[in-house]
């Protein structure tokens, strides 16, 4: 990789430039995918493509690129700058509201608008032109890497462009699950959802089932298209090009960067985040970490802590519930009302149970910086996620990660993708309210008296997290785009 200039496209971009009363400041964004690639990017340099967000964005370059991190700057980010009117259709329309449920599997969430659809191709088509213009004059075979669902036309697109070099490979990562075929049957897209995507050379999913699923759809709802699905090969009639399109489909899941949640030791003390959120050092300390987003299955946990509360007495006074939530998508109606009940829900338990020097659940709605959130991770007991359906979860792999070498337990859903690739966690299906209070009550009674089997379960869930170290998914990405060449040659 570090032969052939990288270019990478997201929707969300890793640093947000804003306005506030001492001038402009500048903060990481909150989110996997950003917080995953964003150590790659320093390491790898290169161009980063993304929407620019921030209301100070356009003010600290004029041309939109940027050299950043701020601290130490790696690599150029290259902002896209989008009408309201698109942001509304493209991001909190068609992405969030149709694709967003439908690859989480909640079909009864997708919201459609007539303007949705042609914002995305619009929206796409804009990524296009910034990429091309950043690729235009330079290195003949570029890598451009697209990804997640915000893109799904967008390889295509760049196909259809004559500044984009013959020799740029395309690539796309698609961070959300694949639905089965059934539930993209839905979608009155899915025809050109597929033929966007099949632009691409490589096309990577975190998991086998993933890819699986992708493969059967193609196979069953585009008939053009012959598939391989041994060798994930799809051979498809391309629609930029009049060239029939090959697409190589890969599996391998993202990790962290192990490295900087080890290097929690220098940082802030545990203890500071007790007295920060008015946390009793005496109670065991249950902690959630997610964006406030229905697919996280927030609600379910809480009945499932409210269970727990009714059934188990020995827990009042002796457990804290910290859920450290932000807001995110406020503008799509589903996440504001989702933000509503999980407040009226948290207040109901707050009231039935809490008592004058005990508030059972506080949630934090405001997302935490990193280093505040690696004291949080070594301050818990245990940590939980729930979610109802997630393409992987990398909180989950950062809890790990903090703790590695000392104590913590880990709850996860089993419908999380990490729940494919972590060994030794509680696992839990977050619809069985009982089921999920008993793994709860099981994870802080470890960290109180089976401490063999607390630190057995922590050590094999390292040994997974260290092997699934964002560098390996980046090494087994290059192992893709090289096998590619090999392909071709081996074609003549
Ligand atoms: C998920 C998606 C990412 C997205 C992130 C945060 O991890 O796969 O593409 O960036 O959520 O969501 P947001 O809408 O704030 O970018």
């Amino acid at each position: 990789l570090r032969k052939r200039d990288l270019v990478v496209v997201s929707n969300r971009e890793p640093y947000v430039h804003s306005r506030t009363d001492d001038g402009i400041a500048v903060e990481r964004s909150a989110g996997g995918l950003t917080t995953a690639l964003d150590p790659v990017l320093r390491r790898l340099g290169g161009t980063w493509v993304a929407w620019g967000s921030g209301d100070a964005d356009a003010a600290v370059a004029d041309d939109g690129t940027v050299r950043v991190p701020p601290e130490e700057p790696a690599y150029d980010l290259e902002r896209v700058f989008l009408a309201e009117s698109t942001v509304e259709d493209y991001y909190y329309g068609y992405s969030n509201s149709t694709l967003w449920p439908l690859c989480h599997g909640d079909l009864g969430r997708i919201r459609s608008e007539p303007s949705h659809w042609p914002a995305y191709e619009r929206a796409n088509e804009r990524f296009a032109d910034a990429v091309v213009e950043g690729v235009e004059g330079g290195d003949p075979d570029p890598i451009v890497w697209i990804q997640d669902y915000h893109f799904a036309l967008l390889s295509d697109r760049l196909r259809s462009r004559s500044g984009l070099p013959d020799a740029a490979t395309i690539a796309q990562f698609w961070h959300v699950p694949w639905p089965s075929p059934d539930a993209v049957r839905v979608s009155p897209h899915a025809r050109e959802l597929l033929e966007g995507l099949l632009g691409n050379d490589l096309l990577g999913f975190h998991l086998p089932a993933y890819r699986r699923n992708f493969l059967e759809t193609v196979d069953r709802l585009l008939p053009g298209a012959s598939v391989d699905r041994e060798a994930g090969i799809v051979r498809s009639e391309g629609t930029g090009s009049s060239e029939p399109e090959r697409t190589r489909v890969y599996a391998r899941p993202i990790g962290i960067d192990v490295s900087s949640a080890r290097r929690a030791e220098s940082t802030e003390e545990p203890s500071s985040v007790f007295e920060d959120y008015e946390l009793d050092p005496g109670r065991s300390l249950l902690l959630g970490v997610e964006r406030l987003d229905y697919a996280k299955g927030i609600r379910e946990r809480l009945r499932a802590f409210e269970h727990l509360l009714e059934t188990e007495p020995r827990w009042r006074e002796s457990v804290t519930h910290l859920m450290v939530a932000g807001p995110t998508r406020e503008q799509v109606p589903e996440y504001r009302r989702y933000q509503r009940r999980v407040r009226e829900q948290v207040a109901a338990i707050n009231a039935r149970f809490g008592t004058d020097d005990w508030t059972p659940v506080r949630h934090v709605e405001a997302a935490v910086d990193w280093e505040r959130l690696l004291a949080l991770y070594r301050a818990a007991d245990a940590l939980v996620v729930s979610s109802r359906r997630d393409g992987l979860n990398l909180v989950a792999m950062e809890y790990v990660a903090a703790n590695a070498g000392g104590t913590g337990t880990l709850v996860l859903s089993e419908l999380a993708g990490a729940s494919e690739i972590l060994e030794g966690a509680i696992e839990i299906n977050p619809y069985d309210v009982a089921g999920t209070a008993a793994a709860i009550d099981r994870a802080l009674s470890l960290e109180i008296d089976e401490a063999d089997e607390a630190q057995e379960r922590l050590e094999s869930l390292s040994e997974s997290v260290r092997r699934h170290d964002v560098g390996e998914w980046v090494r087994s990405f290059d192992r893709e785009v090289r096998a590619l060449a090999t392909d071709a040659a081996a074609r003549g």
